[in-house]
This record gives structure tokens, sequence and C-alpha cells, in this order.
């Protein structure tokens, strides 16, 4: 464990991390191919996805096919094909039946299984052909509430360690909820991790979302901060009754829990150092909400998020203009949570030349 990290509840003594981190293309790249390997990633709603169907999704500029052969699990894979690297099909928003994946190129066909059943002219290849040996390049793939996960590698967190306090505290609501209402995206000019860090935030609440956040959040007495190793959590009293329950959650996401049993899923996607795409998802029981009730929920929740945007894209001009963050509030410790286990990713890796050079600066400013 990282000196001056404390779980279970007590403050972390860590400064924020420094702004070097939020606006270097370099460590854009490690965030999108190295931290993110680390952990699970939900690419579709299990409604979206039937047995028998195929559905085309992207993550992190990959194309990924998710297929449900029939009487098995749900399988991802990447959307390429073994021969020569040409993508199976376009991307759609929902799944589509299937019987087999062709190939447009060359004809390569497989099935939902990702194993090859027949190749053009397969006689005619100068070496003996192997349909074994080209099958399609599997992922792993798990459903977990009602989210569809894969993991870019087999050393990714185990996904019971990456949903640890969903499982433990909102169970009933996580796995009831089977129908995906409504999905936003938008694009938002800051780094995820401003976008993320914001997320954590629980100082800000009252002051910068007085009419929209902090009336389901409730006075700020009433906050109490729960945490496991990869997880933490801010619960706060209902008005409508019930605990409201904000989670936060590594790599990049949140969830929201209502004493109803909604749901709201939030992530924050890397696409360029200075931006990054929000993806929100409102999740129902299957016996569902109508459609106006979902148009006003989504509503309510993007005017809320709006009222970040102007917060966020303003923190990382500031971070991009050699600054350097001040001291931690403890309502913002969910924020210095994550932050140590971003920290422990990038000592993992051996990247501490930014810890140093922001060592330099605090020297130089002293
Ligand atoms: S690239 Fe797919 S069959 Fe050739
Ligand atoms: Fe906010």
């Amino acid at each position: 464990m990282l000196s001056g990290t404390v779980l279970n509840g007590t403050v972390l003594s860590l400064p924020f991390l420094p702004a070097s981190l939020y606006c270097d293309e370099a460590m854009h790249h490690w965030d999108a191919h190295s931290y993110a390997t680390h952990y699970w990633h939900p690419v579709a709603a299990t409604s979206d996805l039937h047995p028998g169907e195929v559905l085309e999704v992207s993550l992190l500029d990959q194309s990924l096919l998710l297929t449900w052969p029939a009487d098995a699990q749900p399988r991802a894979f990447r959307n390429r094909c073994p021969h020569r690297g040409v993508a199976f099909r376009a991307e759609s928003s929902s799944g589509k039946p299937c019987r087999r994946l062709v190939c447009p190129y060359h004809g390569w066909t497989y099935n939902l299984r990702g194993e090859l059943q027949a190749a053009a002219r397969e006689s005619e290849f100068e070496e003996g052909f192997d349909r074994k040996r080209w099958g399609m390049l599997e992922l792993a793939c798990r459903i977990d509430g009602p989210l569809i996960w894969i993991a870019f590698s087999d050393q990714a967190l185990p996904l019971e360690n990456q949903l640890q306090l969903i499982h433990a505290e909102a169970s009933d609501s996580w796995n009831a909820a089977g129908q995906q209402l409504r999905v936003s995206q938008q694009n938002l000019a800051c780094n995820w991790k401003i976008a993320h860090d914001n997320t954590l935030d629980d100082y800000h609440v009252a002051i910068a979302h007085p009419t929209t956040l902090h009336r389901e959040q409730g006075p700020v007495r009433d906050y109490v901060h729960r945490f496991s190793q990869y997880n933490n959590l801010l619960e706060t009293p209902h008005s409508d009754g019930g605990r409201f329950l904000t989670f936060g959650l590594p790599p990049w996401s949140h969830l929201l829990v209502w004493p109803d049993g909604r749901l709201a899923f939030l992530e924050f996607l890397p696409n360029q150092p200075d931006h990054c795409t929000m993806r929100l998802r409102l999740f129902a029981a299957a016996d569902g909400r109508d459609a106006a009730s979902a148009d006003t929920w989504l509503q309510q929740l993007l005017t809320f998020l709006e009222e970040d945007r102007a917060l966020v894209e303003s923190a990382q001009r500031g971070y991009s203009e050699d600054f350097q963050p001040g001291p931690p509030h403890r309502l913002e410790q969910r924020i210095l949570h994550w932050q140590g286990l971003y920290r422990e990713r990038l000592r993992a890796d051996g990247i501490s030349r930014f810890e140093r050079s922001q060592d330099a600066i605090s020297a130089f400013r002293r």
C-alpha cells in the first residue's frame, strides 16, 4: 500500500495529481493504451443483444463485435478479419440476428463462436491450411448487472473487485435494472481525468448545482462516504425516502442509484489529451417507465451535467497554464482515493517523471 493511502473512510493525505498529467500527449496515449487495459469496460447493455444476434461496438477507437451464440454466453471479438484485417460489419446501435459472419473482402466465414467455417478456394493456399489456426481474436466478455463488459487483457483486475461496492451496497437494483431506457453521448473539451475528478467531487455540489444534483443528494451534513479498495461511495438520504447512492469506479466511471431502483451509469472516455466523450446510460427494471418520464429524467441529468461542462472545460484551460492544484478538502476525498489508484498504476508502469517535475515546480515556488 502507498504511504499516505488509508482506506475505509479515512481522508487520504496525498496532494492532487499534477496538472501536467491532464495535458500531455504521451499521458493520453498511456491512459488509452495501458491504464485502460487494467480494467473492464461496459460496451453494451444486456438489452441491446439477444441470443443469435451480433452487435458492433467501438471502444477507444477500436471496433469490436459482440456475439451471442445460442445456448451460450455473449462473446467479444476484435472486428478484424484474421486474413487481412477488414471489419466484418459496420457499426449499428442494436443487435442484429446473424447466423454467420462473412468477411466482405475474400469471404472467410465464421460462426458466432469466432470459429472459421470456410475460406474461398481453400485448397489453393500455398501451405496446408488449418481453419482452427485462424479463429477470430477473442476478448474476455462478461455480463454483470445490466451491462456487457469486455477486457482487453487477461491481466485486468477481476470484475468482482472493480464492482465490489456496487455488489455489496446495491445488488438488488443493479441486477433488476434490465432495461436500458436512454443513452446520451457528447464531447467535453477537457481531459477525461478533469471530468472524472469533478464527478467524484462532493465539495462543489451545493455551490455549483444548488437546484439540480444538490436537491437529489440533500444537505452536506448528511453525506456518508464509504470505500473499498477500488470503489468509493457517497451515500445520502433521499427526499423520497431510502438512500441515494453515488459510486465512483475505475477506470473513469460512476453509478448513481435512486431509492426506486433507477440507475444512471456515466463514463468519461479519453479521446484526445484535452477532450473526452461523456456517455450516460439510464436503466430501470424491465417492467419499466414510460417514455415521457424517461425523457424528463434524462433532461434533469443533462441539466446538471451541462452545469459541470462550463466548470470542467474552464479547469482544463487552467491546468494547461502551468498551474499547480491547491489543497484537497475533506469533501474531495473520493477524488484522492481514485487518484491513489491511478498513481499506483503509474508507478507499476515506471512512470514517475511527472511526479518529479511537479516536485521541481513546488520547490521553485517555495
Ligand atoms: S480480409 Fe477477410 S477474407 Fe480476406
Ligand atoms: Fe458537478
